[in-house]
């Protein structure tokens, strides 16, 4: 039980991949800490994580905090670490996504992802890095998306929050590593969650169709690359082959794939 007795921070663990990983990690030992906004999901998901424990000592606790809100997070991970140590990990997961044609959608829209995906992550790894730094120990886990390496017709206000979580990612990780600290940034493909099913009824059709000829992960799945790509100490993690293949060679195949997106679209503007 890798695990046992250590203490991970869980934005966004109440739903979708953030509470698949938190299953994963209550089953190796984990204390948990599950963060994010509604309280009655929190509770429901604690509940959940608690029947994934293997022993009775376990903690998994939740607490309500909005990411976007610089004060609000640091004061959640603060009182997390005062109550089960400094994290081994920190996961990132908490994110939002509205794709929309560019033209439609408000700038609030934009304003909100960047605000909720990027600095929701920069100020939770800001409120957690201090203890781990003391402890010249642990683990950040940044989700970002497969949305991160290329752009993706529909998705004008998420991939660029996807996308800056990559160069965060890619210049922290550096400046980390002396100190001790690990960092994985994950790149997960369409994953079935409710995210994906509110983004998959009001995605344009465009979009719709480009993103349909991907595979749909469970969170489940997800969650365990994650938890294998950790332990193995990847800087990244990428679910499947085609992100694997994507993350490697994006320059050479973009031109390739950019070709393939404008004849999907050129074929819906002409039906
Ligand atoms: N599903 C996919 O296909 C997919 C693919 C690639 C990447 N991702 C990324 O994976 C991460 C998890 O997504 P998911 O699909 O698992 O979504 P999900 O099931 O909707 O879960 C999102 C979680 O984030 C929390 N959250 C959202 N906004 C928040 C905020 N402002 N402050 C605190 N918590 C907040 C939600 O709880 P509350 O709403 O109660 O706050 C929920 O716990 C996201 O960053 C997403 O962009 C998802």
């Amino acid at each position: 039980m890798k695990y046992l007795n250590q203490h991970a921070i869980i934005t966004g663990g109440s739903s979708g991949i953030g509470k698949a990983t938190a299953k994963l990690l209550a089953q190796q030992g984990a204390n948990i800490s599950l963060i994010a906004r509604d309280r009655p999901k929190l509770e429901i998901a604690q509940q959940e994580i608690v029947a994934a424990t293997v022993n009775l000592e376990q903690k998994i606790l939740i607490f309500t905090a909005d990411v976007a809100q610089q004060p609000a997070i640091q004061t959640a991970i603060q009182t997390a670490i005062a109550q089960l140590g400094s994290p081994e990990l920190l996961i990132t997961s908490a994110g939002i996504a509205y794709p929309g044609y560019f033209a439609e959608l408000s700038l609030k829209v934009f304003e909100d992802t960047m605000t909720v995906n990027y600095f929701g992550t920069l100020y939770s790894i800001r409120a957690a890095l201090p203890a781990m730094e003391q402890r010249e120990q642990g683990n950040i886990v940044i989700i970002s998306s497969g949305a991160a390496l290329i752009g993706i017709y529909g998705y004008t206000a998420y991939c660029p929050s996807k996308f800056a979580l990559r160069g965060l990612a890619e210049s922290l990780r550096g400046e980390l590593k002396p100190k001790g600290i690990g960092l994985t940034v994950v790149y997960p493909p369409d994953t079935d969650t409710p995210q994906l099913a509110a983004e998959n009824k009001i995605k344009p059709i465009e979009t719709k169709t480009i993103t349909a000829t991907a595979k749909t992960w469970t969170a489940e799945a997800v969650a365990q690359q994650i938890i294998q790509g950790v332990a193995l100490g990847r800087f990244v993690v990428t679910p499947g082959t085609e992100l694997t293949i994507l993350n490697r060679f994006h320059s050479l195949l973009a031109p390739l794939l950019n070709w393939y997106f404008d004849r999907i679209v050129k074929k819906m503007n002409n039906e």
